[in-house]
């Protein structure tokens, strides 16, 4: 198997990662009823496992072994209301270094088909970035009083708000 698609299988379990602990942070919201900050994890949640899934169709595509891994236990407590959405942040900047690593990779590779495939994550990369930049703003600046975070993330479009876009890979068992 060459490394790209190792590196990719990687990826798969990266994604998931991420998946389980935007579902722990969404729940996490949800026991405090925080409905709108749980709603904004339980989809960046789905987000995330469609990215896995998108890897696995092209491993598919590609006649390459796809791996569904298991996934390290997320964080479930956190220090403030405002930890979670640090840590989603921080998670998303991971992430985005880990697409840049495989875009060298499939490029070193010359692998051009695989490369851009990745141009899509890139793009992603850069709105979640910014979306949970904006949202990490807004609950530092609401922490006193998280109602007013609460009530301002159902009036405005704080940060990303999922669903699947015309220029989205195919995922394997359809999008959700
Ligand atoms: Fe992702
Ligand atoms: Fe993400």
């Amino acid at each position: 198997m060459p490394r790209f698609a190792d590196s990719l299988n990687e990826q798969i379990v990266n994604e998931f990662s991420a998946s389980q602990q935007y579902i722990a942070i969404a729940v996490h919201y949800d026991a405090q009823t925080l409905p709108q900050l749980a709603a904004h994890f339980y989809r960046q949640a789905v987000e995330e496992r469609n990215h896995a899934l998108i890897i696995v169709q092209y491993l598919l595509d590609a006649n390459e072994e796809a791996v569904v891994p298991a996934v390290e236990a997320p964080q479930t407590e956190f220090a403030d209301v405002v930890a979670p959405v640090a840590l989603a942040l921080d998670q998303e900047k991971r992430v985005t270094e880990q697409i840049v690593e495989l875009v060298k990779l499939a490029r070193e590779e010359g692998d051009l088909v695989g490369e851009q495939f990745l141009h899509w994550f890139l793009t992603e990369q850069r709105e979640e970035v910014a979306s949970m930049s904006d949202l990490l703003q807004v609950v530092e600046r609401g922490r006193a009083n998280l109602l007013l975070v609460e009530e301002y993330m159902a009036r405005a479009q704080v940060g990303d708000q999922g669903g699947p876009d015309a220029a989205m890979p195919p995922v394997a068992g359809g999008a959700l």
